[in-house]
């Protein structure tokens, strides 16, 4: 990656503004740095789709009191914006992920609401809209991402009326009831109003955001159509409309499929069965540490399996890999003690000398060994108690081209829309997960290769090319 100041001049006709850059930089303890992949099903899923056609990401680079120059990586140009120390408690961890990301999650954990808190989100979002309103190109197309930027729209077409701006939200979008508890719930929807096109993951958060519009912007909204994909519903301001629609994002399914498909990671899928200790069922769950992703149901579900003896810690071995996030937040900090704790008893109770019952591991893991694992594991755990889509579940899919293993999907998750012939559970209800889990590790072998075979055709036919494809599409027409 290179300095770019001399060649970022000529404003780039598609931007992507997203609260992170697709890498963070990471300060090393010997005073060198460098730049690592971001967390988070975002970049996964945007960053193979910016490369395939270049363009600008602005984002912030994962470090605070950082001032960078623009910068040329491959095809994209990455424009730093700059938060504060001040601005990642305020902003960053307090009003979006101690406010907005638990009230849009079912409110799962309390959410908190404090008047400074939201005065620094309006603030970060004036300069990440001033920070695009500077690269993007006359008649530019604009795609904003997710909760940390909803106010970026109405700001950013203040500034720059010729821009064509989407927006896309990540995680779900809440019922009525439970937003209506934000202080500037108002704001928030005028400030997506200012898109052309505000897209959401499933029709319900289409729907929920056309009946708050209408409630609380006194915008007449037309919601009988909306839909996913070409279905839209929208929103009339008087001088011009705004289009809501469902659009389901996805994975660069190919590229998972090939990677797993390949000799060295084979290798290593068999290798790590070796170092589990060749158990008859491997069972995996790649999660952020975070509290919405249910690791503490599913550790619950298996602690209980093992103690009613109907699996045995010799035939049945659990990976859980949990990235690290978020983690000066205290539900997130308080979250981490409980989950290592279960992890720590079961292994107690069921663990031998050199064969724990669960591996846990805290830790990010390069592409490749999360490929073997997924290619390595008989069953696949996604629980949360409510996420946006859920790229794992559909990575995992993507690795299965032999067509065995087996999904176990919270009904909670936006990809069980799509993925029906997944085992799918109520997070809520411990005997239905283990009842699930039970079936998935015994399930006849015929039947398996039936349900992967459907969940491989959804995945792999609608990757994530036709999300960006169709939201794209459709912004160009809004
Ligand atoms: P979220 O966006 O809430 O983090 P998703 O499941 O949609 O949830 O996306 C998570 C992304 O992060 C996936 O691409 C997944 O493969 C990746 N990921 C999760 N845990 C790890 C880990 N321990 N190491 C590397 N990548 C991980
Ligand atoms: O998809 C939800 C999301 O919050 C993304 O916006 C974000 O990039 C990712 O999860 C990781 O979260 P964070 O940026 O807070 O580490």
């Amino acid at each position: 990656m290179t300095d770019a100041t001399s060649t970022a001049t000529a404003g780039a006709d598609f931007v992507v503004v997203a609260n992170r850059l697709p890498v963070d930089l990471d300060r090393l303890p010997d005073g060198t740095q460098r730049w690592k992949s971001s967390p988070g099903g975002l970049v996964t899923a945007l960053e193979p789709f910016l490369r395939s056609r270049s363009g600008a990401w602005a984002g912030w680079p994962g470090v605070p009191d950082t001032e960078l120059a623009p910068i040329a990586d491959g095809e994209i140009t990455l424009y730093p914006v700059t938060l504060s120390t001040a601005e990642l408690t305020d902003y960053y961890e307090g009003f979006c992920n101690a406010t907005l990301w638990p009230l849009y999650h079912d409110v799962v954990v309390p959410p908190a609401f404090h008047r400074h808190w939201w005065n620094a989100y309006v603030e970060v979002n004036k300069r990440f809209a001033a920070t695009t309103a500077k690269v993007a190109d006359n008649g530019a197309t604009v795609w904003v991402q997710d909760y940390q930027l909803q106010l970026v729209p109405q700001m950013l077409r203040g500034l720059r009326p010729d821009l064509r701006i989407g927006f896309f939200l990540h995680i779900p979008f809440p019922p009525v009831e439970l937003f209506m508890q934000l202080p500037w719930r108002a704001e928030l929807i005028r400030g997506l109003l200012g898109a052309n096109l505000v897209g959401f993951q499933l029709p319900g958060g289409a729907q929920n955001f056309l009946f708050l519009a209408r409630r609380l912007v006194g915008m007449p909204a037309t919601k009988s159509a909306v839909g996913v994909g070409t279905k839209l519903g929208q929103v009339n301001l008087g001088d011009r409309a705004v289009q809501v629609g469902a659009f389901p994002i996805s994975i660069d399914a190919a590229a998972f499929d090939s990677l797993a498909r390949s000799r060295p990671i084979r290798k290593r899928a068999s290798e790590i069965r070796d170092e589990l200790g060749n158990p008859a069922t491997v069972v995996l769950g790649v999660d952020r540490l975070d509290y919405t992703k249910g690791i503490d149901v599913r550790l619950r579900a298996l602690g209980e399996l093992y103690a009613e003896n109907r699996i045995c810690a010799e035939d049945t071995v659990m990976v859980q890999l949990a990235t690290p996030s978020r983690e000066r937040v205290e539900h997130y900090q308080r979250m981490r003690k409980d989950i290592e704790q279960a992890v720590s008893w079961i292994n107690g109770e069921f663990g031998r000398v050199g064969h724990p019952a669960v591996h846990y591991l805290h830790q990010s893991m390069p592409r490749s060994e999360l490929t073997a694992l997924f290619v390595a594991a008989d069953v696949m755990l996604v629980t949360p108690l409510r996420d946006g889509m859920n790229l794992v579940a559909k990575e995992y899919v993507a690795c299965r081209n032999d067509l065995s293993g087996a999904l176990v999907l919270s009904e909670f998750a936006g990809a069980a829309a799509e993925l029906t012939g997944a085992f799918l559970v109520n997070p809520h209800d411990l005997d239905g997960i283990k009842n699930a889990i039970e079936a998935a590790i015994i399930i006849d072998p015929e039947e398996g290769r039936r349900r992967m075979r459907a969940l491989r055709r959804q995945v792999m036919n609608h990757d994530v090319r036709h999300w960006a494809r169709s939201f794209l599409a459709a912004l160009g027409a809004a």
